[in-house]
Order: structure tokens, then sequence, then C-alpha cells
């Protein structure tokens, strides 16, 4: 009060008006970019509004073509998405793969990889209006010690794509085929079988289990090592022919994780045709995925020295030894490695995934076992 007597010309009231309009215009733009930056404001960018409720219409037409954008690409490694991708490479129908952020709006599923996320390479959208029934789905093929801090990600996924039996769409590393004719059994040639047990390891760290399994069970029987922290390294090409002349090749994990069973198993050895010694998750999940007697677990052995017992004496008996490979009959290996492919499988899952769902604690669910 004291203060408005006390200006009495002109000129001051001016200098307090333009003060006080300086003031104001601070303040709304205050404001305004704490809306922002709180997300209470939305930013339509510039894309086609659509009613809001329009996909969850359509998410209940089975017949009608589902679209499934890609937010960004992997590793910013990006591949072909031209024409019909998942149709013409995979024999998916009513599905459309596309990576044009202009497309959001009418998107069924949006996809984000993990890695990207918590690198902070990448953002979710949300200065865009999401619409009702568009499903967010969150893709990590990583065990979870590798997934981040995932906590910041509560209560915005509906979907999770990752190599877990139990995520809405199951992305293995690998898988087996039945074959279409009925093969015969060929015998496996051992001639030239040169090693017992065979590793490649790029990766060597001594706190990880499997090292410790790997030195118990190289003081019982002889381990050929190749890989990075070796002096043989191997290169890619070498890699199947080097494991085709071993017995025996460890397909350890580096990650001790529910249903985490990578190339290892699959490439490495299914492929360069050596019995997989695996160490990974419990011996049940390999068991809902290889087939039986085509993989040793670690844990069916009392000690690693039992273990190292067993592969010497399997080795010896040819007969025995070649059981391990009768599964090839029935069954052919399918390396997963496009993630075009995976993408439009969400397709296949789609119009069984429930109504609603929310990851309200993807951390937990990620760490879950
Ligand atoms: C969605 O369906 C409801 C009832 O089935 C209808 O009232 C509404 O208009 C539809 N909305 C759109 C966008 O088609
Ligand atoms: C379902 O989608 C197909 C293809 O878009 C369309 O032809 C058909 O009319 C739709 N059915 C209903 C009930 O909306
Ligand atoms: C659905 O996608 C296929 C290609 O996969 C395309 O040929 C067809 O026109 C699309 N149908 C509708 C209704 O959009
Ligand atoms: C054994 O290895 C040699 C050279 O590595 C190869 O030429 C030969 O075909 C192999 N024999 C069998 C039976 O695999
Ligand atoms: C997807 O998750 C969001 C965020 O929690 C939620 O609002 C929305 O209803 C969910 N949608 C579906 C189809 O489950």
């Amino acid at each position: 009060m004291e203060r408005k007597n006390v200006i009495t010309t002109d000129m001051s009231r001016e200098v307090v008006t333009l003060k006080m309009k300086k003031c104001i215009v601070l303040s709304v733009l205050c404001v305004l970019l704490l809306c922002l930056y709180n997300g209470w404001l939305r930013v339509p960018g510039g894309l086609t509004p659509i009613n809001p409720t329009a996909l969850c219409n359509r998410s209940t037409n089975t017949s009608r073509n589902v679209t499934i954008l890609l937010w960004y690409w992997p590793f910013s490694v990006s591949d072909n998405l031209e024409g019909h991708v998942c149709w013409d490479l995979y024999r998916i129908p009513r599905c459309s793969l596309v990576d044009k952020r202009s497309l959001f709006s009418s998107a069924d599923v949006v996809v984000f990889h993990n890695r990207e996320l918590i690198q902070g390479r990448q953002e979710l959208p949300f200065a865009l209006p999401r619409p009702q029934c568009q499903r967010w789905a969150w893709m990590s093929l990583e065990a979870p010690v590798h997934n981040g801090n995932l906590r910041p990600f509560a209560d915005i996924f509906n979907m999770t794509i990752t190599y877990r039996r139990d995520s809405d769409v199951t992305a293995p590393y690998g898988e087996l085929l039945p074959k279409e004719t009925g093969g015969h059994l060929v015998a496996n040639d051992l001639r030239n079988k040169s090693s017992l047990v065979c590793w490649v390891v790029s990766n060597y760290q001594s706190y990880h289990k499997r090292s410790q399994v790997y030195s118990e069970l190289n003081a019982a029987v002889p381990v050929k090592v190749y890989g990075q922290w070796t002096k043989n390294s191997l290169s890619s090409t070498d890699l199947l022919p080097t494991i085709s002349r071993c017995y025996f090749y460890l397909a350890f994990e580096n990650s001790l994780s529910k249903d985490y069973i990578t190339e290892k198993l699959w490439k490495n050895a299914y492929q360069g045709g050596a019995v997989p010694v695996v160490l990974g998750p419990p011996l049940s999940d390999y068991k809902a995925v290889a087939p039986p007697n085509s993989f040793i677990h670690v844990d069916e052995f009392a000690s690693v020295k039992e273990l190292g017992k067993y592969l010497q004496e399997l080795a010896k008996d040819k007969k025995r030894y070649n059981e391990y490979f009768s599964w090839q009959q029935e069954w052919k290996v399918k390396l997963n490695t496009d993630w075009r492919e995976r993408l439009c499988k969400i397709c296949l899952k789609y119009n069984s995934l429930p109504q609603h769902k929310v990851y309200s604690d993807l951390s937990a669910w990620a760490h879950s076992d």
C-alpha cells in the first residue's frame, strides 16, 4: 500500500505497468513450459487427429489388417519394409509392418526396443495423444541384468516381446520345426572328431558361473577353449567347422535366467554338430523347447567331475553318442535373427491378446522367475 502511494508520476506508472506486463508474460510462459514438461498439455505434432475409439472398434474385427509400427530400429540398423513384408517373407496374412512415425495414430501396436530407451537415445512419444486401444510393446532380447533400470517404465506398456515363453509374443533365439519329409538317421561320422570338449567364449569373466564350471570341468577332462580372450580366436566362418570336430560343445550362457537360451545352443551346438552341454536356465526350460536326449544339462550331475566322467564314457560309446542326434530325423533347427519376422509375429498373436493389459511393474516382471 505504502509503495503505491509513493509512485506518483506518470513515468513511474508506465514503468510499473511495463514491469507487470513482462511479469505476466513470463509467468504464462513458465506455466506453459511446466505443463509441457509434465505432459499436461499435448502437442499434436502435425498428425491427423483420429477418433480415439476408432482403434477399439477395429481391434475387434479379426478380418482386417493389423498395423505394427516400429518406432525406431533396434541398434539403429534398419531393414527393408517395402511391399507386404509379413506376407511376402513369412506368409503372415493381414499384417502391415511400418516404421513411419506419421502412421502413429492408426497403428494398432507401437513397438519400442529397450536398449535405446534405457540409453536415452530414444524417447517414448508421450507428447502424442495415445489412441485408446493402441498397444505399446516393450521389446528386448537381453537377459534381465542387461536391461537396465526398468522402474521408470511402470504403467506404460501393454505387451512384451522377449525370448521368454510367458511374453505376449515370444521371440526365441532359435526353435525347432518339424521336418516335412520323415528323414532317416544319418550316422554321424566320428572320424573327424578330434577334441572331446570345446568351449568358445568371447566375454570371459571369472565371476560368471560358467567360468567356474569350466575350470572344474577342465580339471577333470581336457577342454579346448577358443575365443577372443585366448590365443585361439575364431573367425565366424571357422566357428561351425571347428565345433563339428568336437564331441561336446559347452553351450554355457553368460546369464542364468528363465528361458534365456541363445544361439549357443541353436546355432553353435546343434548346427555345428556337437552334443551341447548346457548351463543356463533350469533343465525344465530346456526340456520345454529342445528335443529329449539332444543335450546334456550340467544340473543333471551331482558334480562337475561326474559330468566329465560321463562325457568321456559317452564319447567312447559310438552307439549311445549317436543317439544324441536322433532328434534330427524329425526336427530341423531354425535360427531367428530377423527383427521383421519377430515383429510380423505380433499379428499372429494379436487377436488372442487380452482386451486390456498393462505392465504395472515392468521391472518386477522382467526380473521374475
Ligand atoms: C465404435 O463402436 C461403438 C459401438 O459398437 C459405436 O457407438 C461407435 O460409434 C464406434 N466408433 C467408431 C469410431 O467407429
Ligand atoms: C472388418 O474389416 C474388413 C477389412 O478392413 C472390412 O471389409 C469389414 O467390413 C470389417 N467388418 C466389420 C464388421 O467392421
Ligand atoms: C491388407 O494388407 C494386404 C497386404 O498384406 C493388402 O493387399 C490389402 O489390401 C489390405 N487390406 C485392407 C482392407 O487394408
Ligand atoms: C574331415 O575333415 C577334412 C578336412 O578338415 C575334410 O576334408 C573331410 O571331408 C572330413 N571328413 C568327414 C567325414 O567329415
Ligand atoms: C495400455 O496401457 C495404457 C497405459 O497404462 C492404458 O491406459 C491402456 O488402457 C492400455 N491399453 C490396452 C489395450 O490394454
